[in-house]
């Protein structure tokens, strides 16, 4: 039978007038009705709906309470409504909620942008503001593509009526290398750094071409030999890269990339959308190897998980680059209407008032070492466990068969086990089958007890019902069917 769409309108609008009782539908039907979910295959989505929060929980419809244990996709950095930054979000609304950056500014961006740059390693000294991770990411790739392409200040002399703007450079660096299953957003200049196959294929055709190198010293230094000299930037995840799988990078990776970006006239992009505000144990990841990249990318953490922000940072000759008189055109063309909200740099603002007052950081080795002592007594040497990979707060738990052999991909064992640990109260998101755990910094000793607890009893039961399964089954391991929030793979 044919739906009308707009009698079910009609019906919906009626169900939602001030006079009409309350709309019969719980909250998952319209969900289902009306909401496309990011990453997920909607055919199979059974929405669990979060109502509330607080510190490290979130509060579903029905009063349930679960341990955020992805930090509500490795944002959320002090807890869930936190006083001093419901306070400060209010207070911005009693000022203002929004006034563009395009050709104005206002205080909290001023301040914010201040503050991260007094933060920031060393020599990155200018402040751009965006919305997400994604659009960081574009905006420093943009960057670094117009830096390489603007003469030198002066060198094509002051522009004229004649001649108002320079002409760009042959795009003799135009080039960006990238790591094999890069992950940096979603847009399609982040796309295009990115390496995740599953994620990317599909846009290939709209993509542009980025060199690769695996991320071992060997592979790296092969690539700048190659390329060095048509490369405009390295794009890289300092340390370890998330949603690849959370992949440890090794030791003097990230310092012998900057060494090679000098050598070899390259740019060095650090995104530390996932990594940044303290998840590697330091404010930044980049200090850890004692590394200044030319672009810093900032979003996720910045606000304490609060708001959309970004920011990618940058050094004072990439600045300067950009300087000249109107008529040479060399401004950066980019923005977004909501770059720089107030309410946002607000947030940002109080959550560097947090990390300061409660030396958040400083706090950060001893939540490390008991999150490694408890994972190493759960889950070291596990018969499903392949490896377990972390880096200050960020874990990667690759499930597998065997210790050397992965499950079928279509079991989705790891979306499977996600399912089980909400029946013991915790929030997972798998990347594929690998378990990620990323807490918020605020988390406790005992929280993070429940959290690693938890996430065994979830693996050894999913993991048994699989091997019981193939010893009755006549295939290998039988394919289960998919469980009801099933998103194949990451964040
Ligand atoms: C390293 C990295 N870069 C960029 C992004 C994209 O951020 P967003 O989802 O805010 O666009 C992510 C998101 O997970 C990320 O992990």
């Amino acid at each position: 039978m044919e739906m009308d769409p707009d009698k079910d309108k009609d019906k919906d609008r009626s169900r939602m007038s001030a006079s009409s009782p309350a709309p019969a539908a719980s909250y998952a039907e319209r969900d289902r009705r009306y909401v496309w979910h990011p990453f997920t295959q909607m055919a199979h989505f059974e929405p669990l709906v979060i109502t509330e929060a607080e510190g490290a929980y979130l509060i579903a419809e029905d009063g349930r309470r679960y341990l955020d244990g992805v930090s509500s996709l490795w944002a959320n950095v002090h807890g869930h409504r936190r006083p001093e930054l419901d306070r400060a979000v209010s207070a911005q609304l009693g000022r203002l909620a929004h006034s563009t950056l395009l050709g104005l500014s206002h205080p909290p961006s001023i301040e914010l942008a201040e503050q991260l740059v007094g933060l920031a390693p060393p020599g990155l000294a200018h402040v751009f503001y965006s919305d997400s991770g994604s659009t960081a990411v574009e905006v420093a790739l943009k960057m670094a593509f117009q830096y390489h392409q603007a003469p030198l200040p002066g060198a094509a002399g002051p522009a004229t009526a004649a001649s108002p703007a320079e002409a760009p450079r042959p795009p003799t660096r135009h080039r960006f290398l990238a790591l094999t299953d890069a992950y940096h957003g979603d847009t399609l200049g982040a796309v295009s750094v990115g390496g995740i196959d599953l994620f990317h294929k599909l846009f290939s055709p709209l993509l542009f071409h980025t060199l690769r190198t695996a991320p071992t010293l060997a592979a790296l230094e092969a690539a700048f030999v190659a390329h060095g000299h048509e490369l405009c930037a390295f794009v890289v995840e300092p340390l370890i890269q998330g949603a690849a799988g959370m992949l440890v990078q090794p030791a003097g990776f990230l310092a012998r990339a900057r060494e090679l970006c000098d050598e070899h006239g390259v740019l060095l992009i650090a995104d530390e959308v996932a990594t940044g505000f303290g998840r590697t144990g330091t404010l930044f990841a980049c200090e850890q190897e004692g590394v200044s990249p030319d672009f810093l990318c900032l979003a996720k953490g910045l606000t304490g998980g609060y708001l959309p922000l970004a920011a990618t940072l940058t050094t004072e000759a990439v600045y300067a680059r950009f300087l000249g008189p109107r008529a040479a055109q060399r401004a950066f063309f980019h923005g977004h209407t909501y770059t720089g909200n107030p309410l946002a740099c607000a947030a940002a603002l109080a959550s560097l008032e947090i990390f300061a007052r409660e030396k958040t950081v400083q706090q950060l080795p001893d939540k490390i070492a008991v999150l490694t002592r408890l994972l190493a007594e759960q889950l070291g040497g596990h018969r499903h466990v392949r490896q377990l990979r972390q880096r200050g707060l960020m874990v990667g738990i690759e499930l597998g068969a065997t210790p050397d052999r992965s499950y079928p991909a279509e079991l989705l064992v790891g979306a499977q086990v996600c399912e089980r640990v909400r029946d013991y109260g915790v929030i997972l998101r798998p990347l594929g089958d690998v378990l990620v755990l990323m807490p918020p910094l605020c988390i406790s000793a005992a929280e993070l007890a429940t959290l690693v607890h938890a996430t065994r009893r979830a693996v050894d039961e999913v993991c048994a019902g699989l091997a019981a399964q193939a010893a009755t089954a006549p295939g290998p391991v039988a394919a289960a069917p998919p469980p009801a929030a099933a998103a194949p793979v990451r964040r």
